[in-house]
């Protein structure tokens, strides 16, 4: 496991896209496995900014993102389809049919997932897969519980997690369509992120806690190739 900590979360999130870039000038065909939510934002922006210069090129690129809400429409302001191309894809040379995104909308959640594992190992599995970590060591949405050998499926969110993310007097969805544990674990690199003082706790449990199901992330510890790029609040706590 390799750390390292920027001052901040613009710093982080510069070393982020410089790793990911540095990646695919090393192998254009890259396949990328994508997190969403608040942490890899800025990241976005600065691996969009290098393409614009014609640093990097994701003409070859092929992503499969890690996560999406089932049930919710796409185009819903809180649907990763919608923040993936808002924040990404609709600013960088990728094709379209080269983005894979879970589609939470289908109506066989079965087909959908095992169709999602088989495109994964179609294009030989993911090179590089960037993870976000939640409060309670969820990556992905593979809460706590989740079992190690756990592939793509429709999963349960826990209330934490749901009022994290939704203003609870409106429709919410309470399941989402996750890669698993496997999965993540089957990546060649995986690259993490955390920032904030928030993140602190959860980053220290999962660096130096035991491994167990309770805490999800706690596994990337038997990664062979984890690096993790921290802001100096998420590295507050931890030890050693
Ligand atoms: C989610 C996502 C995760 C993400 C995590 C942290 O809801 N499913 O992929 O990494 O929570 O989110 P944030 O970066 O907003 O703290």
């Amino acid at each position: 496991m390799k750390i390292r900590v920027e001052e901040n979360y613009r710093q982080m999130s510069c070393e982020a896209a410089r790793i990911i870039a540095g990646e695919i000038l090393r192998n254009p065909n890259l396949v990328l496995g994508l997190p969403t939510g608040n942490t890899p934002k800025c990241m976005y922006e600065k691996l969009a900014n290098l393409c614009k210069e014609g640093v990097v090129d994701f003409s070859q690129v092929v992503t499969f993102n890690l996560d999406e809400y089932y049930d919710l429409p796409f185009d819903h302001e809180k649907s990763f389809h919608r923040y993936m191309e808002e924040k990404f894809f609709s600013r960088v040379n990728i094709l379209p049919q080269n983005t894979y995104i879970p589609n939470g909308m289908t109506d066989s959640v079965e087909r959908e997932c095992k169709n999602y594992d088989r495109k994964i190992s179609e294009q030989g599995g993911i090179d590089l897969i960037v993870l976000g970590i939640g409060p309670n060591g969820h990556i992905g949405f593979n809460e706590p519980g989740t079992r190690w050998d756990s592939a793509t499926r429709l999963v349960e969110l826990t209330e934490k997690t749901i009022t994290r993310e939704f203003d609870r007097s409106q429709n919410h969805p309470r399941k989402a369509l996750t890669m698993g544990i496997k999965n993540i674990m089957r990546a060649r690199k995986v690259l993490l992120l955390a920032s904030g003082e928030k993140k602190a706790e959860i980053v220290d449990r999962t660096i130096n806690g035991p491994i167990s199901n309770d805490v999800p992330s706690t596994i990337l510890q038997l990664h062979p190739d984890l690096r993790m790029i921290l802001d100096e609040g998420a590295a507050g706590k931890a030890r050693g």
